[in-house]
């Protein structure tokens, strides 16, 4: 699942390779959506579908399917949310996910974006929400044009790849052992954070 999905041209890119897997485009704005719909109709492809739906109101009925949520350049909402690991966005996008399952966000935010700068630092520093809501950090870097490239994105092409994109990995827990009481997960010692910016 492809969730703040724009056009869904990585859903479509991920149907189109990997006939196996069935890729779901998710976005609060049906404009993107739309078109990315009529490019799936055109190609016959068989194995995706698009859902206008805000995070913070998912349909029950997708519960723990999913084997994979990606997010892309996140803006609105869904980029606050995820910044300040809020209650109301990462809780419903952890309950997609299937035990042990991976949420994999790129994001990139500067002042004007009204969050603050998105760094691994401060990625590291809100982890224990996301730990609080079944989502332990498994990893945190800056990511590479290459891996930016890879996100198929219309708005990366946008931002011109000029910002810092920062590219992190959560793992969801399969039960909510493991946490001590200040809602620190006990278990972040596996993280690993590349903190030098790319040049
Ligand atoms: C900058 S666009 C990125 C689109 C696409 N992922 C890409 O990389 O090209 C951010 C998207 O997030 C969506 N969005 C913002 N808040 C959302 C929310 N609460 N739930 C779902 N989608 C949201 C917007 O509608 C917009 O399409």
């Amino acid at each position: 699942m492809d969730l703040g999905a724009g056009d869904g041209g990585y859903v479509l890119h991920r149907a189109r390779t990997e006939p196996a897997t069935f890729a779901i485009a998710i976005d609060a704005s049906p404009d993107g959506l739309a078109s990315g719909a009529w490019r799936a109709k055109r190609a016959r492809l068989r194995n995706v579908s698009f859902l206008a739906e805000g995070v913070e109101h998912l349909p029950p009925q997708l519960s723990g399917i999913a084997d994979e949520v990606t997010v892309h350049f996140p803006w609105g909402s869904l980029l606050r949310g995820l910044v300040d690991g809020s209650r109301s966005v990462v809780r419903p996008i952890a309950d997609l996910l299937k035990p042990g399952a991976e949420l994999r966000v790129l994001m990139s935010a500067v002042e004007r974006d009204g969050v603050g700068e998105v760094t691994p630092n401060v990625v590291i520093s809100r982890s224990g929400a996301y730990a609080d809501l079944g989502l332990d950090l498994v990893g945190v870097t800056w990511a590479s044009p290459v891996m930016v490239r890879e996100t198929h994105s219309a708005w990366a092409k946008r931002l011109g790849l000029r910002r810092p994109v920062v590219f992190v990995r959560y793992s969801r827990r399969s039960s909510r052992r493991g946490l001590i009481s200040d809602g620190t997960s006990s278990d972040l010692h596996g993280i690993q954070s590349t903190r030098k910016r790319p040049s």
